[in-house]
């Protein structure tokens, strides 16, 4: 692992899950730790990139020599990416995205009623990534592709949907990896072909992700 392998870049990279506010005291959220993110924004900094995580809401402490952007929302978190992967290198989604929020958030807290349902109406989130990648001056750009079935076949789907340069996919069905684990194994694919990671450290697999995304800029 070199650790000069980054330096003189900017590499920017999403963490974590985002919250939706219902009202004031409720939101919408999911499971999504930010290990992985943590762990490739302490090893691009490891590798000598000015790194910036923004992060969602979650339990980890920053990683050393980071710079640490808080958001909330989905909307905050796009706010603060297309602000920031302007102009940088490269760009790392691992961010567990919303992929609705509520329609209105309500500004007093909602009131039980008597009726036994009841219905909230979601409007979808902008998709982060594919912003970043549309940029004119966009960065190296790489999403995550966190799925249960068909793994490969909706990763390398992304790959073209959402234009990026590379999708690394991981199975969230396997059990020990993946969302909310200590550990994962991938398959990173870009327009070159597939690397396949197995079950490793989210440490150390990505300190390997680093280095061989580096080799692509
Ligand atoms: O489409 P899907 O949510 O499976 O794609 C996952 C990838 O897209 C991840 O890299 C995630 O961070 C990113 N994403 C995003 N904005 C969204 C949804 C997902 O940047 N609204």
């Amino acid at each position: 692992f070199n650790v000069d392998t980054l330096t003189g870049k900017t590499v920017v990279i999403t963490a974590g899950p985002t919250r939706e506010a219902i009202d004031p005291v409720r939101y919408l959220s999911n499971h999504s730790s930010g290990k992985m993110g943590y762990a490739l924004a302490e090893a691009a900094a490891e590798a000598g990139a000015r790194t910036i995580l923004i992060s969602g809401p979650c339990q980890l402490a920053p990683p050393e020599r980071v710079e640490h952007i808080k958001v909330i929302s989905a909307d905050d978190m796009l706010a603060a990416c297309l602000g920031y992967a302007a102009g940088s290198d490269l760009f790392i989604g691992a961010a567990a995205v919303a992929d609705f929020r509520p329609a209105n958030i309500a500004e007093q807290k909602l009131k039980k009623s008597d009726a036994d349902t009841m219905t909230l109406t979601l409007v979808k989130n902008p998709d982060i990534i594919a912003s970043v990648a549309a940029l004119d001056a966009a960065p190296f750009t790489v999403a995550f592709a966190a799925e249960s079935e068909r793994v490969l076949e909706y990763a390398r789907d992304k790959l073209v949907r959402k234009k990026v340069d590379c999708v690394i996919a991981n199975d969230i069905s396997a059990a020990g990896i993946g969302f909310n684990s200590d550990d994962n194994a991938v398959t990173l694919i870009d327009r070159r072909g597939e690397t396949r990671f197995d079950q490793r450290s989210k440490p150390q697999l990505a300190r390997e992700l680093i280095a061989l995304l580096a080799e692509r800029l």
